[in-house]
């Protein structure tokens, strides 16, 4: 069984003060213990020592973004030994915000992918359509070319989460429809199953990212390919909260 995964990724926001009172409000929640729910919070580079060393020992944290290789020479960029070094368990790698503003191709992101592995990283990676992608019919092949830059340099995908998130429903309020999502996991794990192998495909996490609320977790949460959420607006509230619950 695929145990449910709740991400926040809180993007590049916050103050410190913030940041404190939102690990505040989730180390006092009473939420589905780790055997039924990971709970993965991502705050931005500047945090992640405040979050990691004041979150409740049962939450993790990832950062958003890593360098492609090892560190050197890269003004601005945070390599992935250093997030190995300060004890950091996860990446968010492939975001659309980053492919779209900062030009990383699908080549680029699967780059990132096998190297944050590589040195020991769990990689939560982000996969999803345009509007205008889904509009031309095109959904599964942009998914599917995604997802292959992965596969085509990554062997083990134990460490891997695949987060769905239509380009469209982020940060719009325009949520995909529980068939909506669940149709595009489910044609996900097909590809899985018929280009990686049948172990991966039954076992890899594919999550849902894009207006997921409190309101409407729970049915998205119920689709049988729906193993959790990559949460953005919502997981700087604490609806969050909410939506962890919709683990149970
Ligand atoms: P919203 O939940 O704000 O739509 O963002 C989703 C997202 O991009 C998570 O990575």
């Amino acid at each position: 069984a695929r145990k449910f995964f709740v991400g926040g990724n809180w993007k590049c926001n916050g103050t410190a003060e913030e940041v404190k009172k939102i690990v505040n409000t989730l180390n006092e929640a009473q939420v589905p213990s780790q055997d039924v729910v990971e709970v993965v919070v991502s705050p931005p580079y500047v945090f992640l020592p405040l979050v990691k060393s004041t979150l409740r020992s049962d939450f993790y944290v990832a950062a958003q973004n890593c360098w492609v290789k090892k560190g050197g020479a890269f003004t601005g960029e945070v390599s992935a030994e250093m997030l190995v070094n300060l004890d950091i368990p996860w990446v968010i790698l492939g975001h659309s915000e980053r492919r779209a503003l900062l030009n990383e191709s699908n080549e680029f992101v699967g780059d990132k992918v096998a190297y944050a592995l590589a040195q020991g990283l769990k990689v939560i990676a982000c996969v999803g359509e345009t509007l205008e992608q889904r509009e031309a019919g095109s959904t599964m092949d942009v998914v599917a070319a995604q997802t292959k830059a992965i596969a085509d340099r990554v062997s083990n995908w134990s460490n891997v989460v695949i987060a769905y998130e239509p380009v469209w429903a982020i940060g719009t309020g325009k949520v995909a429809s529980p068939a909506q999502a669940q149709e595009v996991h489910d044609e996900l794990r097909k590809w899985l199953a018929k280009n990686v192998s049948d172990d991966v495909a039954a076992t890899t996490r594919i999550i849902y990212g894009g207006s997921v609320n409190g309101g409407n977790c729970k049915e998205l949460g119920g689709q049988a390919d729906v193993d959790g959420f990559l949460v953005g607006g919502a997981s700087l509230k604490p609806e969050f909260i909410d939506i962890i619950k919709a683990a149970e």
